[in-house]
């Protein structure tokens, strides 16, 4: 028997405003390329002057696959656009994307799930501080972080008093909360986190900067050779257990579905969370296809993978008759 399968409609997202526009443009090119043409019928969309065609096909659209990275994608909002319009898509809804992107609101939701994280200071632009009294409770080496921005834009590590300063004047300019933490030196790892109710991990990936990038900034992770990413991490059993083991119940803390990638570092024998990407990069040389090709899951396998989990993904529309 010869059985006809309805193709899926699925409207890739990619491009849009933040910083992250030429990443999310790449990681939209490179899943595009992976989809079977006989199992889907793509169309294209770009939030930055495309709203307006997603609304007008509401109706032709099976699932979205968002692959917007930062503001305005994978903060909450381009999924409340998406619920307003009934069209299902991968990856969580709005209020984990809202958490996970607030890189202080995800901290605080790790703490109250009893997960370690860095020590930190939260300031607004609105607000007196003192950079003394700053790195009194720090420490002399700090790392300036946007709340609300990706890719380590506006992200700096400072070394003294001085630094700080400039440090926090460039992260206004992102952001009018910024977070200082204190610096760690450790293993940087990062660990993907797949599924709904039922989650597994992929194996982790270690991130190596090379010596003249002093973190994984921006230039780090998109310059290719500037980082070496090693697969599976070089890091102990144990560790690997608890570094995974952390990454889920971060997914869960923040209510992430279909997959998260959740930013880790191993310091002085304890495994502490930086934060969790709901919509992890997904270009060919990104941090999550390469873990999956190392568990043996090819990229087309993977991109699969998420389509069927968000599948699965219950969701409850409420339309007035
Ligand atoms: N407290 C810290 N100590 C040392 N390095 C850090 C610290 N926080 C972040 N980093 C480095 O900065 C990078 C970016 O920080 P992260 O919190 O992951 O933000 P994002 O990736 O959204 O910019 C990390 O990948 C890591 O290399
Ligand atoms: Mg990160």
């Amino acid at each position: 028997m010869i059985f006809s399968m309805k193709k899926l409609r699925l409207a890739v997202i990619a491009g849009g405003f933040s910083g992250e526009r030429e990443v999310s443009l790449k990681s939209g090119d490179a899943v595009e390329r992976c989809l079977d043409p006989d199992k889907y019928e793509v169309s294209r969309y770009d939030p930055r002057d495309g709203l307006a065609l997603l609304l007008e096909d509401r109706e032709k659209i099976d699932l979205a696959f968002v692959l917007l990275h930062g503001k305005y994608g994978e903060d909450g909002s381009i999924q409340g656009f998406l619920d307003l319009l009934q069209i299902p898509y991968v990856g969580s809804g709005v209020l984990a994307s809202a958490m996970a992107l607030n890189k202080k609101v995800a901290k605080d939701i790790y703490r109250f799930a009893g997960l370690r994280v860095i020590e930190d200071v939260c300031l607004t632009v609105h607000q007196a501080f003192s950079v003394d009294q700053i790195l009194k409770n720090l420490g002399p080496s700090t790392v300036v972080k946007p709340v609300s921005e990706g890719s380590s834009l506006g992200v700096a590590v400072c070394h003294d008093a001085e630094s700080l300063e400039k440090g926090l004047e460039q992260a206004f300019m992102f952001d009018e909360e910024v977070l200082v933490e204190r610096f760690v030196r450790g293993t940087e790892v990062t660990c993907c986190v797949l599924g709904n109710d039922v989650l597994s991990t992929l194996p982790l990936v270690e991130i190596v900067p090379s010596a003249e990038y002093a973190f994984f900034d921006y230039k780090a992770k998109y310059t290719p050779g500037a980082t070496t990413e090693i697969c599976p991490a070089r890091v102990s059993a144990r560790f690997t257990e608890e570094a995974q083991s952390a990454a889920k119940r971060a997914h869960r803390a923040l209510g992430c579905r279909v997959w998260s990638r959740t930013d880790m570092m191993i310091h002085n024998g304890d495994v502490y969370l930086l934060e969790t990407n709901t919509i992890p990069g997904m270009t060919e040389t990104s941090l999550v296809p390469l873990a999956a090709k190392a568990a043996g899951i090819s990229f087309p396998q993977f991109v699969d993978r998420l389509i069927h989990l968000s599948l699965g993904v219950r969701r409850t529309f409420y339309r007035t008759p």
